[in-house]
C-alpha cells in the first residue's frame, strides 16, 4: 500500500481556526484546571470556579483574536464566569471566533476532591456555536454507532420525546446488545426520577452521576469508555459544548432548552417569575415563545464547519486523568482536543520550570 499521507492531507484539510488557535486551546483548559487542581478538595467550590474562570479569562485575553461568549456556565448558579457577550483577546489579526465555555465544570467534584471535573472550552468561526442562555437543555447523546444504525433505519431515529424504550432498542441495536446490556448516564437529580424508573424498566444499566454529564457524553463515541447513552437535563452550556465534540467524533445529540424552574417541577407562580425575568434576554438570542420548546438537533448546537474543543482533568475521570502537582508549580496535566478535520489528540503535558530538581517520569 502506498503511503496514505494521512497526517498532512488531515491537517492540510484543516480550517483557519483549527491551525491557529487549536494548540493555544489545550493550554487555556491546561492553565485552567492547574489553577482550579490548586483549590482540589478544599470545599470551596467558588474560590476554584474563580481561579479557573481568571485563568482562562488571561490566557484567551492573550490570544490574537476577536472572540466572544455565546455560551457559558455560572449565570444559573450565580458563579464566577466568563460573561455570554464577554469579548475577549487582543483583537490583533483577522481570527474572529464564537466560544463556549465551562472553565470549571464540576465545582463540587472539584471541592469535594472527587472524579469527574474538568476544564473545557470550544470555539468555531462567528455563527458555529448555539448562542443561548445558561439554562438547562434536555438532551440524548450517543455515539457514531447510532448514527451509522439510523443511516441504514431511516424510520428509527433517536427521539427526545419517544418512550425512554424506544431510545435504548435503537442504542441496544446499533451497539449489537440487548438492552440490558446498554449504560445509561443521567443525572442523580430529583427531575430525573421518573426517566431513571423508565429506564430500570426498560431493563438498561444506570450511572447516576451527582454532576459533571459533559464528559460522559464525549464518553459514548469512545469505544471501552462502558458508557453508551446520557439522556437527562443539564447545563445548556455543558449540552452545547458536548455538541461541539461528539458531532467532531461522529455522534450525535438531540436537545431541548427548559428553564429550571419547569425542569425541577417548581410552582407556577416560580415559573412565570423565571418566564417574565428570562424572556426579554431570550428574546435578544433570538429565543422566543414560538421556538422555545424546538429540539435542537447538533447542526443547531454546533453548526461550525471550523470547530476546536478541549478538556483538560483535574480530578481523575473516565476519559481523562487528574492533574498532578509538583514542587514549585511544576504540573501534569491530561487533556482530549480535536478539531473539525477529524485530528483527535489526548496529550500529556508536563511543565517543568525546575529542570534540575523535578524529574521526568514515563
Ligand atoms: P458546575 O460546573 O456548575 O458544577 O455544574 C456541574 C453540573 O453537574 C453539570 O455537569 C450539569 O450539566 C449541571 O451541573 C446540572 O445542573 P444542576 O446541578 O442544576 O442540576
Amino acid at each position: 500500500m502506498t503511503h496514505p499521507k494521512t497526517a498532512e492531507k488531515m491537517m492540510n484539510g484543516a480550517g483557519p481556526i483549527e491551525r491557529a488557535l487549536l494548540p493555544r486551546l489545550v493550554h487555556i483548559t491546561e492553565a485552567a484546571a492547574i489553577a482550579a487542581a490548586y483549590q482540589m478538595g478544599r470545599g470551596d467550590k467558588m474560590l476554584a470556579d474563580h481561579v479557573a474562570v481568571e485563568a482562562m479569562r488571561r490566557m484567551l485575553n492573550s490570544l490574537d483574536m476577536k472572540g466572544v461568549i455565546k455560551i457559558g456556565e455560572g449565570e444559573r448558579d450565580e458563579a464566577p464566569m466568563l460573561f455570554i457577550g464577554e469579548e475577549l483577546g487582543t483583537c490583533k489579526g483577522d481570527i474572529v471566533v464564537d466560544i463556549a465555555v465551562d472553565p470549571l465544570e464540576g465545582t463540587n467534584l472539584t471541592a469535594d476532591g472527587v472524579p469527574g471535573s474538568i476544564s473545557v472550552m470550544a470555539m468555531s468561526e462567528p455563527g458555529g456555536l448555539f448562542h443561548g442562555p445558561d439554562v438547562y437543555m434536555d438532551k440524548i447523546v450517543v455515539g457514531p454507532d447510532v448514527i451509522r444504525y439510523e443511516k441504514n433505519h431511516p424510520d428509527e431515529r433517536i427521539d427526545l420525546d419517544a418512550p425512554v424504550v424506544h431510545n435504548l432498542q435503537i442504542v441496544a441495536k446499533a451497539l449489537k446488545r440487548s438492552i440490558d446490556e446498554i449504560v445509561v448516564v443521567i443525572l442523580d437529580r430529583p427531575r430525573h426520577q421518573q426517566k431513571i424508573k423508565e429506564i430500570r424498566e426498560a431493563g438498561a444499566r444506570v450511572r447516576l452521576v451527582t454532576d459533571g454529564d459533559l464528559m460522559p457524553g464525549i464518553a459514548t463515541a469512545i469505544r471501552g469508555s462502558g458508557i453508551h447513552i446520557v439522556m437527562g437535563a443539564g447545563g445548556s452550556g455543558e449540552a452545547v459544548l458536548t455538541a461541539a465534540a461528539i458531532k467532531i467524533l461522529g455522534g450525535d445529540i438531540v436537545a431541548r432548552l427548559v428553564l429550571p424552574t419547569v425542569a425541577n417541577g417548581e410552582s407556577e407562580e416560580m415559573i412565570a417569575r423565571e418566564i417574565e425575568e428570562k424572556m426579554p434576554r431570550l428574546r435578544t438570542m433570538g429565543i422566543t415563545e414560538d421556538n422555545m420548546n424546538d429540539v435542537l438537533d447538533i447542526n443547531k448546537l454546533a453548526p461550525g464547519k471550523d470547530v476546536i474543543f478541549s478538556a483538560t482533568g483535574i480530578t481523575p475521570g473516565q476519559l481523562l486523568r487528574e492533574a498532578n502537582l509538583f514542587g514549585g508549580g511544576d504540573a501534569r496535566i491530561h487533556s482530549i482536543s480535536m478539531g473539525s478535520s477529524g485530528v483527535v489528540q489526548f496529550t500529556d503535558t508536563i511543565y517543568v520550570r525546575d529542570k534540575e530538581n523535578t524529574p521526568l517520569y514515563l
